[in-house]
């Protein structure tokens, strides 16, 4: 079994994540031509079920690019060199807004919250007070980097008090934590397609409140990909009519993802997905490792976790995918080496959370832990079998 390459890999991480054979399978039939009638009504389908994953009436647009294009788009609509906005940041992904902000010279207020902390709406409140004429809010829905998961229904609240939109990363959040874009005023959202909505990575995606398309179709200088306008009047036509050339495989595969999705019901997969969390909470603490940051219920997308004294944090993502096949993350910069990240995001059953904490226990005892090997699995059988799950054939 030693360096056997045919040992089952367990991809842990909150993207890319893995994708169901049915969704590769679909991916690997002939390249359609965009325009063709065979591939038009999978465009349509697609932009029709993205709107249902983010429960708004918006037109969801779609872009050949990670998450972090979908979050630029953002930028570049609705924010001009010297314009006023606020960035909130909890973790690294938050950082990406700043980032973006520094990119496209915007006179930005920072809401810096300490890693593993939620962004607390009064002082986006506070911020907003501080910065007349601020007309956007970037914030974050699921913080990758921590685990955390955000009140954006709260912030969206304080923006639109303020007369700011609001803008949220759901890159990781869709499709796994609670989200409701309409009945939470959120003007836009973006997302990606390789995390809970189980595709490869490649798509973007930018739902627009038609006051967002406004902003910008007031200044419509400094884009051309990323313009929203074009792909929304595009996307728009009957039938719909991608301005530029689609990733099609990916189309195809999305379509049969969003068919599980709906099929399974977005209320179901929300529970599926805190199930999950809740019992990778349950077999961490029972080996006394805490939980990183805010321990939350809502912590639906990743799980992290303090690596225990004497151990070292960096060794353990390493040797688990190296020893066991398992892949999990481990912190980012300044988390580096502190804590591991086991994500629940997407394609995810009770055994991927049983089988990776296994091999957790097996790795951290192999780096100098003591840890009572299955003390952690038992906590997650027990809360599985607690939640009466049966996974099916
Ligand atoms: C919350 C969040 N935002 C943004 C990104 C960036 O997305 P991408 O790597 O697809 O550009 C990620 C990726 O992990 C993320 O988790």
């Amino acid at each position: 079994m030693t360096n056997s390459p045919y040992i089952k890999q367990y991809l842990m991480t909150a993207g890319p994540t893995p994708v169901p054979p049915k969704v590769s399978q679909v991916m690997a039939e002939p390249i359609l031509y965009h325009r063709a009638p065979a591939f038009v009504p999978v465009y349509a389908r697609v932009l029709d079920r993205l709107k249902t994953v983010f429960d708004t009436s918006n037109d969801v647009l779609c872009f050949a690019s990670s998450g972090s294009g979908a979050m630029e788009s953002a930028m570049v609509n609705l924010v001009h060199p010297g314009d006023k906005i606020v960035v909130t940041s909890a973790g690294k992904f938050g950082e990406r807004w700043k980032e973006l902000a520094d990119a496209y010279e915007a006179d930005y207020t920072y809401v810096d919250v300490e890693w593993g902390t939620q962004i607390d709406p009064a002082e986006v409140d506070r911020a907003l007070s501080d910065t007349p004429g601020a007309g956007v809010v970037f914030t974050t829905l699921s913080e990758t980097s921590t685990g955390v998961i955000h009140d954006v229904a709260a912030i969206a609240e304080i923006a639109h008090k303020h007369g700011a939109l609001i803008v949220v990363d759901a890159v990781s959040g869709l499709g796994a934590a609670e989200l409701h874009q309409d009945a939470w005023g959120l003007d836009v959202v973006v997302s990606g397609s390789q995390k809970a909505l189980m595709c490869p990575p490649g798509m973007g995606f930018a739902s627009v409140s038609q006051a967002a398309l406004d902003k910008a179709a007031e200044r419509p200088a400094g884009r051309y990909y990323f313009d929203w306008n074009k792909t929304a009047k595009g996307q728009r036509k009957d039938p719909p009519s991608s301005p530029f050339t689609p990733p099609v495989s990916l189309f195809m595969g999305l379509d049969v993802a969003l068919d599980m999705i709906v099929t399974e019901a977005l209320p179901v997969v929300y529970d599926r997905h805190r199930l999950l969390g809740r019992a990778t909470r349950a077999a961490v603490k029972a080996h006394g490792m805490e939980i990183f940051g805010l321990d939350d219920e809502a912590a639906s997308v990743v799980t992290a976790v303090s690596v225990p004294e004497g151990v070292d944090g960096a060794a353990v993502p390493k040797l688990m995918r190296d020893k066991y096949g398992i892949t999990i993350a481990g912190g980012q910069s300044q988390l580096k080496g502190k804590i591991l990240r086991i994500a629940h995001c997407g394609y995810f059953g009770p055994f991927d959370i049983i089988t990776t904490i296994a091999g957790l226990e097996m790795a951290i005892n192999e780096l100098g832990g003591s840890l009572e090997l299955g003390a952690g699995v038992a906590a997650a059988q027990r809360v599985f079998a607690d939640a009466g799950v049966t996974v099916g054939a």
